[in-house]
């Protein structure tokens, strides 16, 4: 996994087209241009799981302690200190087990079951898609699951999916604390010091007793998993794409950035939605015949979504197709 920036070398000419018949956050047009979609793509980031009260990697949300939550999610970072990295993804593994799949997680797999030929990838290693009940061939987890445990021995393929455990081992019980009256973690304070937790304190691989246990997700500078990229590509080059949803990501990491203009090249159009999507500075990105909704993914999702799952009922289920 790369983290690259996105590129910003549009010219200025661009950043002011597009679709000649409809603004970019026209919902009627975009309502017509989604009943008229059959083969659908989606990439989503931690923005979808905001309103479930998860914090994203960057921007406001992307400090934990004082560490740059992207640099704690590296091989090195663990090589250097398992405890503190282990840590920040029990926190990350308590916070996602107390959270609930919000209205957008729900919205999308409401279209997976109407729509077979809508495909979700997501970056986001939460498992809300999942507790939402997107159907689970229609859901790629790019990054993997912070539920799923791996050897961290290179060369063992020891691989523990679905551990719930909170927490994980006693060693990490400090990020598993519920503070009462809405009191801040004093593990999130910086200047709070952590008991430093050793890599004997952290459970070994029962496979080949050498490596310890580390979390099943993808870390900068490892590889994807190489069927379920062979499964996406296979996906995209069936048949042309009608429509890609861009939900909450900062699309600033690859591959998965790089699906967005790959389905461009098959037809697709994009649709962005994300609380900056309409911002100035991202006016470049909306080429014409795209849509971009800047709001919460959360609200505005079973919005967009409505003329193929319905309204929700009153318990927020849009029930099946
Ligand atoms: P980022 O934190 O980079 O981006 C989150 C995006 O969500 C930003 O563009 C926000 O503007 C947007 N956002 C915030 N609140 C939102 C809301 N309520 N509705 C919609 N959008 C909202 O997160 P990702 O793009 O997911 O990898 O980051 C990609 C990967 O980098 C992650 O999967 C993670 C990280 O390192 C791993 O940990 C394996």
């Amino acid at each position: 996994m790369d983290s690259t920036p996105a590129d910003t070398s549009a010219s200025a000419e661009t950043s002011t087209t597009n679709h000649p018949m409809a603004p970019h956050n026209d919902i009627e047009a975009f309502h017509q241009v989604l009943k008229s979609s059959r083969r659908i793509l989606a990439l989503c980031g931690a923005g979808l799981s905001a309103s479930s009260g998860l914090p994203t990697f960057r921007g406001a949300g992307g400090f934990w302690r004082n560490y740059d939550a992207t640099q704690l999610a590296t091989v090195r970072a663990f090589k250097m200190d398992a405890g503190i990295v282990w840590l920040f993804y029990s926190y990350r593994r308590h916070l996602a087990l107390k959270a609930e799949p919000n209205m957008g997680h729900r919205a999308l797999a409401a279209l997976a079951r109407r729509n077979m030929d809508f495909l979700c990838l997501t970056q986001n290693v939460d498992n809300l898609s999942q507790r939402a009940e997107h159907p689970s061939s229609q859901l790629k987890s790019l990054h993997g699951s912070l539920y799923d445990i791996k050897c961290s021995n290179e060369s063992c393929d020891w691989i523990q999916k679905g551990n719930f455990d909170d927490p994980f081992c006693a060693a990490l019980a400090p990020a598993s604390v519920d503070m009462p009256n809405g009191e801040p973690l004093p593990l999130l304070d910086p200047y709070h010091r952590v008991k430093h937790i050793g890599e004997d304190e952290i459970p070994k691989c029962p496979q080949c007793k050498k490596g310890i246990q580390r979390p099943g997700v993808v870390w900068f500078g490892e590889d994807l998993d190489a069927n379920m990229m062979m499964d996406i590509s296979a996906w995209m080059r069936a048949e042309p794409i009608d429509l890609m949803f861009v939900i909450g990501t900062s699309a600033q990491v690859y591959p998965a950035a790089s699906y967005i203009d790959k389905a461009r090249k098959r037809g697709a159009r994009i649709v962005t939605i994300n609380p900056e999507a309409e911002d100035e500075a991202e006016m470049y990105k909306i080429k014409p015949g795209d849509f971009a909704f800047g709001r919460d993914a959360a609200e505005c999702l079973p919005i967009l979504l409505e003329p193929v799952i319905g309204k929700p009922d009153e318990d927020g289920e849009f029930g099946m197709p």
